[in-house]
Order: C-alpha cells, then sequence, then structure tokens
C-alpha cells in the first residue's frame, strides 16, 4: 500500500498559506482486494535532507491508530512566518505491514503576523512637478482612445543591489486591482488576473514566489504591472456606478525577503522610492478589453539594464482595514490554447474566425503589419443571421482588443488584465483574410485540478458533458460566476448552490469553494443574511445584499456539499455561526414555519418555462432543506443539541408544508414539475403520496409530450428524482431529448457549453431577449450529477467517499457507460454494459473504503465475479436481493461483475 496525492489544505504543495490548523490529507494505492489502512506516521521536517534521515524535527506523529487520511490537523512545534515544511507518511496496513514513506510533499507557511508586512501600499499619484509636460506626453495619449475612464496600468519598478550569496529569496506580492510581478525581467509564476477577487474592504489575498534563482550578485530590479481588474475597473453591470467600486484605481504591494548565505537578512519591500510609468497597455479592463500600443513598448523596463530616470515617483497610498490573506485556493491560469478552426465572412465584409469552442479567456494575435496599423478583436459567443458576429447580449461589455503594430517583424501579442467569453472573434484592420495561425483561443479559469470522466454510449450525453465541463471552465474564475460574457460575472449564490454537486465531480473544487464560503461570509449582513451575490461591493451592495430563498440558501448548502464530498468539517466548523444566523434570520421572520416572508428579490424557479411554481412553496421547501443539512453538519461537528433542534425545525416545517401546499390526492399548490421535485427531493410528502405525487410529475412531464418545463432550481432535480422514484425511462428519456426544450436541443443547435436559457436560440424566434441571454451559464448542467451519479453510478455515501454507492441505472438509449471520479481517497471508477440480456459492471474500489454495489437485474439473477461465482469471491459479500436489484458489499480492489 502506497499514500499518494499528498495534499495540504486542498492543494499540492502551497506555498504562502496561513491557515489555522494546517490540515494533510493523502490517498492510497495498493493491489488487490480489500486493503485498509489501521495506522499511519506522519513526518514533518524543516529541511528535506532531515526528513531523508527519517527525522521529523518539527513533528513525528509516531504511530498513530487510525484509518483516517483526510484533513489531519499538523500538531507538531508552531510554525512561524515564512516557514518551509516537508512531509511525508507512511501507513499500516490490515496485517499490520508498512509501507514505505510517501515521496516528500512540502508546504509554506506565509507571512503570518501584520508586523511581517514591510511594503506600502503604491500607485499613481498626479505627476508632482512638470504637469504639463506630463499632460502633453501621457495624460492624452491614455485618455484619447479611452471613453470610458479606464485608468491604463501602471508600471513600478525599484532596483537594490545584492553584494553576497543568496540563500532564499521570497516575494510576496498583492494588488488592490490585478498584477504581474517581475524580478529582473522575469515574470513570477505564470497565474494571471491575481490576487482574483475577494471583497478588498474586507480582505485581499497575496501570493508568493520564490525567487532564489533569480537573484544575482549585483544590480537587480523588482518591478510589478498592475491594472485594474474587479478593483476599480468595470463589474457587475452597475450601469449608475459601472467603475471604481473599491477604490478610484489600482495600486501595489510587495516585498522581497533575501536571506543570505552569511545568514543576514534583507528586506525590499514597496515604498515611496519605487518609480512608475505607463507603457504599452493604454487601457485593460475586464469588460470592455484591451488597448495595446506596441510602438509605446518599454522594453526591458524590468531588468537592471534600463534606465529609468524619466520615470515619476510612484504615491504611497493609504492602507485600509482589509486582511492580507496567504493562499487558499489555485490561481487562474490559462489551461488549453484552442487553434481557430474556420474563418468566414460576414455579409459586411467582416472576417470571423471560430474557435469552435465557448471559452472564457483571450486571444493570441500573430501578425506581420505596418507601423501603427491598429487591429481591432471583436470577441462574441453567436454569429447573427448574415455571420456578422452577435454581441447584443453582452450589454456593456464590449469585449474589445485593440492592437497598435510597431511594423517590426511579426509580432505576437495577447492581452494582460482582460478575460471574455467568445467562441468567434472578428477581425479588422487586417485588411486580408485572416489565417487560421493568427488567432489562438487561450482558456483561462481557476487552475483546480480535473477529477472526473465520463464516457458513454450516446454521442448527445458525451457533448453534453463536455458542455458541462466547458460551463464550469468558463464560470470557476476566481469566484463561481454567472456568466463569462455580458456585463454582469457576479458571483450569483443561486447558481453554485444548484451547480456545486455536479461541480465537485468534474473537478477538485473544495478549496475554491472554500474560499468562496470565506467571500460569502464577507458578505453576510449583520442581520444574518446571506446576499445573492458574493463578494459584494459598495456600489451592488443594496441591490443584491438581501437574501432570497434558494439563493442565500448557498451559505448552508454550498459548506454541506463540500463536507459531503470532501469529508472537510473544518468548512463547517468555521461557518457555523454564520449559517446558524441565516437560520435564525429566516426562522424569526417566519413563525409559522412557511417561508414567506423576507424572501427579498424571491426569483424563486428562475428562468422556467412559464410553469412557475408557487413562491412560498419553493422557499419553505429550500428552508426544509436546509434545516436537514444543518443537522447533518451539527452532527458531523459534534454539535448534537443543535442537529436535534434542527431535525425539530424539520418535522415542524414539513407538517406546516404538508398543510399548506398537499392536496390529499397528491397534487401540490401550483403543480409544476418543480414543485414535485422539491417537495419528492427534500421528502417534503407524506410516505404514501410520495408514488402518486411522483406520477403527477410524470404526467405533467407526458402532457409535454416528454418535455421539462423546470428553471435553474427545479432542473438539478428533474432527472434524479424521476430515477429515484421508478420512472427512469422517462429520465432517459427527458436527457436525450432533442426537440425544444432539452438540452440535446441546443446541442443541436451547435452549443458547445450550457446556455442561460432553455430558448436562448431557437429555430421560431431566434435570439431570445439580449439584455439576459448568455450562451454560458453553468446551472442548466445540474444535469451532471446525474450522469455521474446514476448513469454511472458513483456516489458518496459517506463523506469523503470513505464509503461509496456505486449504483447505475442503465436506460434506454445507453447500453454501456464509464465514469471515474478521483476523490481525496483515491480513484473511484465504474464501467457497464448492457446489451443481449447480459449486464457486467467493472468497478474500482480505492483501498481504505468500502462500496456498496446495486446491480440492476433480476431477483433470480446469478451474479459472477471475475468470472467466478460472487459469493466465492474474495471481498464481495451480497447483503440484498430484490425485485430489480441485488445489493452487494466490496473491500476496496477491482472487481468484474457479469449477470446473466
Ligand atoms: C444572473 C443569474 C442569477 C439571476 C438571479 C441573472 O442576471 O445571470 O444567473 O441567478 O440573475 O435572478
Amino acid at each position: 500500500m502506497r499514500p499518494v496525492g499528498l495534499k495540504c489544505e486542498h492543494m499540492t504543495d502551497p506555498v504562502g498559506i496561513d491557515a489555522d490548523p494546517i490540515r494533510l490529507t493523502w490517498g492510497l494505492q495498493a493491489e488487490g482486494r480489500c486493503r485498509r489502512q489501521t495506522a499511519y506516521q506522519i513526518m514533518v521536517a524543516d529541511d528535506p535532507e532531515r526528513l531523508s534521515r527519517g527525522e521529523g524535527n518539527l513533528w513525528d506523529s509516531d504511530k498513530i491508530a487510525s484509518d483516517n487520511t483526510l484533513l489531519i490537523p499538523y500538531e507538531g512545534r508552531p510554525l512561524s512566518s515564512r516557514q518551509r515544511c516537508w512531509w511525508q507518511v507512511r501507513v499500516w496496513d490490515e496485517s499490520d505491514a508498512h509501507s514505505e514513506f510517501s515521496d516528500t510533499a512540502f508546504w509554506e507557511m506565509g507571512l503570518l503576523e501584520p508586523s511581517d508586512w514591510h511594503a506600502q501600499w503604491i500607485g499613481f499619484q498626479n505627476p508632482p512637478i512638470d504637469a504639463t509636460a506630463f499632460e502633453e506626453e501621457w495624460f492624452r495619449a491614455y485618455y484619447q482612445d479611452n471613453d470610458f475612464g479606464a485608468v491604463p496600468p501602471f508600471h513600478m519598478r525599484k532596483p537594490f543591489a545584492i553584494d553576497r550569496p543568496v540563500q532564499r529569496a521570497t516575494v510576496y506580492a498583492t494588488a488592490r486591482g490585478v498584477y504581474h510581478a517581475f524580478v529582473n525581467g522575469r515574470r513570477l509564476g505564470d497565474a494571471e488576473l491575481q490576487p482574483g477577487w475577494t471583497d478588498y474592504r474586507v480582505r485581499i489575498e497575496y501570493q508568493t514566489f520564490d525567487v532564489t534563482d533569480f537573484l544575482t550578485v549585483g544590480e537587480n530590479v523588482i518591478a510589478g504591472l498592475v491594472g485594474e481588474g474587479w478593483y476599480s475597473g468595470r463589474l457587475g453591470g452597475e450601469e449608475k456606478h459601472p467603475t471604481g467600486h473599491y477604490g478610484p484605481r489600482p495600486s501595489f504591494l510587495a516585498q522581497l525577503h533575501v536571506e543570505f548565505e552569511d545568514g543576514s537578512e534583507q528586506i525590499i519591500a514597496t515604498d515611496s522610492s519605487w518609480r512608475l510609468s505607463f507603457g504599452a497597455i493604454i487601457y485593460s479592463d475586464l469588460h470592455m478589453g484591451e488597448r495595446y500600443d506596441a510602438r509605446r513598448e518599454l522594453g526591458a523596463w524590468h531588468s537592471p539594464c534600463f534606465d529609468a530616470n524619466a520615470w515619476w515617483p510612484v504615491g504611497v497610498e493609504t492602507h485600509d482595514d482589509a486582511v492580507l490573506c496567504g493562499r487558499t485556493t489555485h490561481p487562474i491560469m490559462v489551461t488549453e490554447d484552442v487553434p481557430a478552426r474556420s474563418v468566414s465572412r460576414a455579409r459586411s465584409g467582416a472576417w470571423i474566425v471560430d474557435l469552435g469552442q465557448n471559452m472564457a479567456g483571450r486571444v493570441r494575435l500573430r501578425v506581420r503589419g505596418r507601423e501603427a496599423q491598429e487591429i481591432r478583436l471583436r470577441h462574441g459567443e453567436m454569429l447573427d443571421a448574415d455571420g456578422s458576429l452577435y454581441t447584443e447580449n453582452l450589454g456593456s461589455a464590449r469585449a474589445e482588443d485593440t492592437y497598435i503594430c510597431s511594423g517590426i517583424g511579426e509580432e505576437v501579442w495577447e492581452p494582460t488584465f482582460t478575460i471574455h467569453g467568445f467562441r468567434y472573434v472578428e477581425v479588422m484592420g487586417v485588411g486580408k483574410e485572416p489565417s487560421l495561425e493568427m488567432v489562438t483561443g487561450r482558456v483561462m479559469h481557476s487552475a483546480m485540478p480535473p477529477t472526473g470522466s465520463f464516457e458513454c454510449s450516446s454521442e448527445l450525453l458525451n457533448t453534453l458533458h463536455r458542455n458541462i465541463i466547458w460551463g464550469q471552465r468558463g464560470n470557476f474564475v476566481s469566484i463561481p460566476t454567472d456568466c463569462p460574457n455580458r456585463n454582469e460575472r457576479l458571483g450569483w449564490t443561486g447558481d453554485i448552490q444548484v451547480f456545486v454537486h455536479t461541480a465537485a465531480y468534474t473537478m477538485d473544487v473544495a478549496s475554491f469553494l472554500t474560499k468562496w464560503m470565506v467571500d460569502l461570509t464577507d458578505a453576510q449582513s449583520d442581520a444574518g443574511v446571506f446576499p445573492d451575490v458574493a463578494p459584494l461591493t459598495p456600489f451592488i451592495e443594496p441591490a443584491f445584499s438581501k437574501g432570497s430563498p434558494a439563493w442565500g440558501d448557498a451559505g448552508v448548502i454550498v459548506p454541506w456539499s463540500i463536507y459531503r464530498r470532501y469529508g472537510d468539517t473544518g468548512i463547517v466548523a468555521r461557518h457555523f455561526e454564520a449559517m446558524e444566523n441565516w437560520m435564525a434570520f429566516i426562522r424569526s421572520n417566519n413563525p409559522d414555519h412557511l417561508r414567506r416572508n423576507a424572501t427579498f428579490r424571491d426569483y424563486s424557479d428562475w428562468l422556467n418555462l412559464d410553469a412557475r411554481v408557487d413562491k412560498e412553496l419553493l422557499a419553505t421547501a429550500y428552508w426544509a432543506w436546509c434545516a436537514v443539512l444543518m443537522a447533518e453538519m451539527a452532527e458531523a461537528i459534534g454539535r448534537e443539541n443543535r442537529a436535534v433542534s434542527y431535525r425539530r425545525l424539520f418535522d415542524s416545517i414539513k407538517n406546516a408544508f404538508i398543510d399548506a401546499y398537499v392536496f390529499d390526492d397528491g397534487r401540490l399548490k401550483s403543480g409544476t414539475q418543480t414543485a414535485y421535485l422539491l417537495a419528492l427531493d427534500f421528502d417534503l410528502l407524506p410516505e404514501d403520496l410520495r408514488p402518486v405525487a411522483a406520477r403527477h410529475l410524470v404526467a405533467d412531464i407526458e402532457s409535454r409530450q416528454g418535455h421539462l418545463s423546470t428553471g435553474f432550481l427545479g432542473v438539478r432535480h428533474l432527472c434524479r428524482v424521476l430515477t429515484d422514484s421508478g420512472h427512469n425511462d422517462l429520465a432517459y428519456r427527458l436527457a436525450l431529448e432533442e426537440t425544444y426544450p432539452s438540452w440535446g436541443y441546443s446541442i443541436r443547435q451547435g452549443a458547445t457549453t450550457i446556455w442561460e436559457r432553455w430558448d436562448g436560440w431557437t429555430e421560431h424566434e431566434g435570439f431570445q431577449n439580449a439584455a439576459m441571454n448568455s450562451f454560458n451559464h453553468y446551472c442548466f448542467g445540474s444535469i451532471g450529477e446525474w450522469l455521474y451519479g446514476h448513469v454511472a453510478g458513483i456516489q458518496e455515501a459517506s463523506p469523503g467517499f470513505r464509503k461509496i454507492l456505486i449504483k447505475p441505472y442503465p436506460g434506454p438509449g445507453v447500453d454501456r457507460c464509464r465514469a471515474e471520479y478521483h476523490a481525496h481517497v483515491g480513484r473511484i471508477a465504474a464501467e457497464w454494459s448492457n446489451s443481449n440480456g447480459e449486464f457486467h459492471l467493472n468497478v474500482e474500489v480505492p483501498p481504505n473504503t468500502t462500496a456498496t454495489v446495486h446491480l440492476p437485474v433480476r431477483r433470480d439473477a446469478v451474479v459472477l465475479e471475475s468470472g467466478g461465482p460472487a459469493e466465492r469471491s474474495e471481498g464481495v459479500t451480497e447483503i440484498d436481493r430484490r425485485d430489480g436489484v441485488v445489493s452487494i458489499e466490496v473491500g476496496s480492489g477491482r472487481f468484474e461483475f457479469e449477470v446473466r
């Protein structure tokens, strides 16, 4: 048995973290069956050599009898700022034999004390002396092409001398804005749009870079390039206050710690001695795009050889109350290049490049142009009927990048501080037809490790799965957004609580959503209200800071999902009080257990198809479900009393729900698909009425010739509830449907992502209302949970997948399916085929876990495993047989079931 996949705080070898406690996780690999961990030993040292000699001078846990591998708190010597900790683990198996020590992993602490910070915020101050010259020389250049008040990015630099050999050097940097940092001309790291979006009034993340190899004895330079980003640029569709949400212009904060071989130390920090200039980027805004004038390039401005005498002194900006905090999650990165597929010409004559994939990111442009030739790239998700770029749905987000050529040789450029949601690029100013090589899509998102794969015999479902992943990539960009395209891009709480269950199959979202939960609690009001969007800004606060049912409820649902998928009780403990406050807020406003008051903007089953569910019914159903989740979480953190009280709350809400909304014949008030789905999934019906209610649901779908009517909220439950309530064939029919409205309809129209609306574009009506019609919105992708959990059949039966449920539901139209999920405990896989009356199922269950396998077969079926009678197979125990399912318990290992 081997410990693998070592993680610290859900990340691999994180640097600059300040979590307390620090928690360590590993997965296990082993041959054979029924392998279990019975003990572990963790060793942590301050130097890898030490560790390899078997010395854990920071912590040697000794042999600890435990089967746990998830999130074990570090209990060694207290750690100080900037300390790097190397660690490894070995494990004992079921026969008390121990493994080798794992490969070495590490984590590094950030700056833990406010007094560790010597840096000052620096930025642009109005030029002190020769203001007239400044205006002529710079100001006009930077504002004449900038009709929306953007601030040009600032280049800032500081030369310094090093006179002794360096042992270790580290940069800590961040921005109120977005930045790149450099040392001696080299960019630090390859993350984009750092430090990402938080409510900068409350907290700002800093990044940590090892620059030991970047320094030389002699003259050195540290530098920063800072743009507006979420801090002062456009965001959130607030047309009254489009910019300057957190402040009027960006600023930079950095400090370099140099430790010399002789033991001495030097700190170089941002302060008034740095100098500043503008450069080739005229402006760069997340929504509007970037304008870049290659003739204004500063050359090696971040290198020692550069003469910056003409640069101005920076302005020192005030500190505010925001807490500087260490790394919490994966940064935004360019994760893939998408080559251009084809070039077409619109009736207007405009050249359109098709990347074949709707994505979030930017374009890399490759041209040979004349000096001053201006090339404009407009981005859009769709084409109009005449082949021109469709941009009406982007609102005020101009999504246009302009490159002004230097005229020297081949020029390769991509914008620095902007991101667009697009598939098509209109290229203007090139004179002739652009070549495919001219434009490459650069895909950007928070770089979460992929954890899921899904493939089956239906190409439609495979495409649907792919579209779901692209929807997630496009919208997990520092925070979970609604869309990457129009002038909105906000952290809508309702959207993520619906999609999280799918998101956590396809990618490792543990740290990403742990970070966002902090954003959400930062945005919670004193009254306990979780808002509609997080992070908040001063300008969007009044509109969206009130919590709507199913939106504000994300504050309970998201931590619960992370707890379930990753076995993380830390997120529960950290936010328990915030969740309690939200629950108390709802309760104090709704003493009779129907959620009728304080529902604020109450979006209800948003974007349903003319099937309006009773708003109070929906709100009450969500409240009931939150009570269940609260009870489960309270129990998980040892708050038994609270668990009891939430269970009681659930009972009271359920009774009130039945009295108010459930009729004796099993019908529900307002009777929409969503009403039945929520009542069934959240257990809000008397037992005997469940099958009847399910039949009403089926009847509604049939009355629409097998079509759905659900909006954002109902859709998540649709196929799952149908399958779970004995209507699996209908679930498959909906999932495979290709006529309007359905997932398949959008795919037939060429969708490569999930659309915001079922009718985003239809043959009869064309485009929906441009004011709100994104083609990259992940909500309707919440069916992904059914693909993994029901079609392939991989579900967690206990938190963190310590117990696994493998319960595939083959259905009409799909005769084989294969999926895998990389849980933190290890790799889980399920593969089935179902043809000619034979059902085959191969499963892989990671060491230290057990799985209950449900074979969807007749009661009298003959079950073989690896070719022999299942009952004689190692690690296989049949536990139940009833009509339609044979249930089997297995230990870890690979199993091949065959049923006749
Ligand atoms: C957003 C949604 C969000 C909704 C709430 C829209 O503008 O794009 O995704 O949940 O508003 O009504």
